[in-house]
């Protein structure tokens, strides 16, 4: 189905070549995003705290071309790879409808990741979400139609989330919220939306430190995992907890209570790798050192009453989530306790930020 909000006007003259910049954060969900239909459109609501530090930085450079089809190159640090390349041309197929214009230029996409390469950090929300506004910046160079801000950041949201679905929260920040929700207002399967309720301001600097527990490959991509929620048994029943969750999660958000997001947040984070294990076939992408990391923050956390506490991503780190006000104190202990699980001793310190911008 076609979303004729997103179809680009375009002009008759258009510009020869030229580049644009951009850079976007990684996200983390709360309630996560864990099953999808159709076109990249979830099956759950999912909320997610925008990160500010683990960004990816994307020059597009363009050029008007006469031959049909698309025509890209990307790079990362500089060096071509064309391991990356099959993704950004499925993401271009789908997006076409909405920007036509990628067949009439050649690109050159050049990406830079804040974050080590194999870290095992996911790079596709904020790569994805860097490319898109990159592509509606060069969209409003050559359009008809003038977008207004929150218009092109939405359309960005659109399209980043054709690309990967979370991809789509990283746009704005410090939460958002994708897919329909009646506590929502403006709530869309189809983009992320800014939360622009009451939110507590002690979640509005949220840190978030990543532990680099295993920075190889998953065996098992984001992408099959939620093709593995088609006929899981739980499904049904995930999909409406994390709903349930959402609802949850904003009077939490807005209150300020640490102690019931403590609950919601890791109880998200252990339904996911929950699904994972009753999949078929099922997996685990958690390691030792993972559940060691677990273990020592809730001793720490019953020892000194301080509100840390983990979520996961589908993989083995560790994000550890606290209040900015306890940020010495923690990072104290994630230094002194944790690090010692993480390979090479190796964390990122991140937290809660604004979205991506143009350079
Ligand atoms: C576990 O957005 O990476 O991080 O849409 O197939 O690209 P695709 O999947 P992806 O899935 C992310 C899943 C998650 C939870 C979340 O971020 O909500």
């Amino acid at each position: 189905m076609i979303h004729d909000q997103f179809k680009a006007q375009l002009t008759i003259d258009q510009i020869d070549k030229g580049a644009i910049a951009a850079q976007a954060p990684s996200n983390i969900a709360l309630v996560k995003y864990w099953g999808k239909y159709g076109q990249q459109l979830p099956k759950n609501t999912s909320i997610s705290f925008t990160l500010s530090n683990c960004k990816t930085t994307t020059t597009l450079e363009f050029e008007r071309k006469n031959s049909p089809g698309f025509d890209f190159e990307v790079y990362l640090d500089e060096q071509r790879e064309i391991a990356f390349e099959p993704k950004i041309e499925a993401f271009f197929e789908r997006i076409l409808p909405y920007c036509p214009y990628l067949e009439e230029y050649s690109f050159k996409i050049n990406t830079h990741n804040s974050f080590p390469h194999s870290s095992g950090i996911a790079s596709s929300a904020s790569g994805m979400s860097a490319l898109a506004t990159c592509l509606v910046q060069l969209e409003q160079k050559i359009s008809t139609i003038d977008l207004t801000p929150e218009d092109a950041i939405q359309k960005a949201s659109f399209l980043s989330r054709l690309g990967s679905g979370s991809a789509c929260r990283s746009l704005e920040g410090p939460i958002v919220v994708w897919g329909e929700h009646d506590a929502v207002n403006e709530s869309s399967n189809l983009f992320g939306t800014l939360l622009r309720k009451d939110i507590h301001p002690i979640f509005k600097d949220y840190c978030d430190t990543i532990l680099l527990v295993d920075k190889g490959q998953k065996q098992v991509s984001s992408t099959v995992g939620h093709g593995l929620m088609h006929g899981h048994p739980f499904a049904q029943v995930r999909f409406d907890q994390a709903n349930e969750n959402i609802g949850k999660i904003l009077k939490v958000l807005s209150e300020g209570d640490q102690a019931k997001f403590i609950e919601i947040v890791e109880s998200e984070a252990l339904s996911l790798h929950a699904m994972m294990m009753t999949s078929l076939p099922y997996f685990i992408l958690f390691k030792p050192n993972t559940l060691k990391i677990i273990e020592t923050i809730w001793h720490y956390r019953k020892d000194t009453g301080i509100p840390v506490c983990f979520t996961l991503d589908a993989g083995a780190n560790v994000h550890v989530l606290y209040a900015s006000s306890d940020a010495e104190a923690v990072q104290n202990f994630i230094s002194k306790e944790l690090s010692q699980y993480c390979q090479n001793r190796q964390f990122i310190h991140d937290k809660a930020g604004m979205g991506a911008s143009l350079i």
